[in-house]
């Protein structure tokens, strides 16, 4: 076997054995195979697509590329991932909840894919927080606080690194295969046996459509019983940004807020209750969605949730002082208004153009190698259906390029009717 014949399978549209998945999971992982072999690969499933057996194959051997971790002896620990999206910080807001409500929360998590953030990159914009820690301190954290949010640093999916990273480089990301096996093996890697998967859904999602989004949702659903995971996937609409700040330290900020119950985006409101309600039903702490959702908004209104968000932070080296006091972070050079040219209603907000802009200002990646600006974004102060007056400010750049920020506003990210 070799993996010019792999490739060549797979460039014409042939079905890959599991013996030939395992081989390029096994020297992809082992650097016997190169970044632009894998690329070709990965470009070709791309194009082409895989089949439900080879998605299954492909996410175990990804899965048991490292180490699997079992936590049965944390007790019943329910997992959540995004399948993306932008200003999406509902795991900063969400886990620490879920801690405080007495569930342990053990989750690993990705840096920025493509257009949309992610939550190690957020995480890793708070002074001190380390994202690298091992598997035992992981677990010790867990059972110290409840809680442990980690990158994927550890010999967890290995493979799924390499494989995110290079799909993000080579504009990769929108795949069901892909994306399936890359959430999936993290997941049975990672130990949870409870997982809800949020399958967002819309502009500034991966998938556009819904019958995407219900397609994806069905594999992982079904790639998580044959691992013996119980697994709930809920599709979530992507259509506009995830509350209103896009951009690393702008969003741990928000996420901050709002589990200072200072504000609550309607969004993010029926996203937390959705998922954390189904988290809570798994874990068998409520015996309906509806108890569910009243115990999520409930863990932010007493303040434990922000109690359990600065026992994460301490307890991982994060320096607590800038979740106490959040006009800490550093701040973009420019921070520039974004006006509105005429009164009516918001119509659409643009989460892709958006989530690209973010990028472009500095937020996220263009080579793997590349570091991100924590500091870039927007932060806007309108939602889709909200009502503007002709030069209202509807939200600000945040930006270390003022050229960047000037171009910005050229651009059409806002619809007003
Ligand atoms: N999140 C992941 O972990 N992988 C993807 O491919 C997309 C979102």
């Amino acid at each position: 076997m070799n993996i010019q014949e792999i490739i060549a399978k797979k460039r014409d549209k042939l079905e890959l054995t599991k013996e030939e998945i395992d081989y390029f999971i096994k020297g992809y992982t082992e650097g016997t195979i190169t970044d632009y072999q894998a690329s070709a690969l990965i470009m070709a499933i791309y194009i082409n697509g895989m089949n439900y057996r080879e998605t299954t194959d492909l996410t175990l051997a990804i899965a048991f590329s490292g180490d699997v971790l079992n936590l049965s002896t944390l007790g019943e620990v329910v997992d959540k991932h995004s399948t993306g999206g932008v200003g999406d910080k509902i795991t900063l807001i969400l886990m620490p909840i879920i801690a405080s409500l007495g569930i342990p929360v053990a989750k690993m998590s990705g840096r920025g894919l493509g257009f949309t953030g992610g939550t190690i990159d957020k995480l890793e914009s708070i002074p001190g927080y380390n994202t690298s820690i091992t598997i035992d301190e992981f677990i010790e954290n867990v059972r110290k606080v409840g809680i442990s949010l980690m990158g994927q640093t550890l010999n967890l999916a290995p493979a799924d690194k390499k494989i995110y990273a290079l799909r993000d480089a080579i504009a990769c990301t929108e795949s069901i295969p892909l994306i399936a096996s890359s959430i999936m093996s993290k997941k049975i890697a990672a130990g949870a046996n409870k997982i809800v998967i949020d399958v967002t859904c819309g502009s500034g999602a991966f998938m556009k459509t819904k019958e995407d989004a219900e397609k994806l949702a069905e594999i992982m659903t079904s790639i998580g019983k044959l691992a013996g995971k119980e697994t709930v996937c809920i599709i979530t609409p992507m259509d506009e940004p995830v509350g209103y700040a896009i951009g690393n330290i702008l969003e741990v900020i928000e996420a901050v807020d709002i589990l200072k119950n200072k504000y609550m985006p309607k969004d993010v409101k029926s996203i937390i209750e959705e998922l954390g309600a189904n988290m809570l039903v798994l874990a068998n702490k409520v015996s309906n969605i509806e108890d569910g959702k009243k115990l999520i908004i409930e863990n932010i209104q007493n303040g434990k949730a922000y109690q359990k968000l600065l026992e994460l932070v301490k307890n991982q080296g994060g320096d607590i002082s800038y979740i106490e006091n959040t006009d800490k972070f550093e701040k973009a050079k420019y921070i520039v208004p974004i006006l509105v040219t005429e009164e009516g209603t918001i119509a659409k907000l643009d989460a892709l153009n958006i989530g690209k802009l973010s990028c472009y200002l500095g937020a996220g990646r263009e080579k793997k190698e590349d570091s991100i600006n924590p500091r870039v974004g927007f932060v806007f102060n309108k939602k889709v259906g909200d009502t503007v007056k002709t030069g209202e400010v509807i939200g600000y750049i945040h930006s270390d390029d003022e050229e960047k920020a000037k171009e910005i506003l050229q651009q059409e990210i806002v619809t007003i009717k």
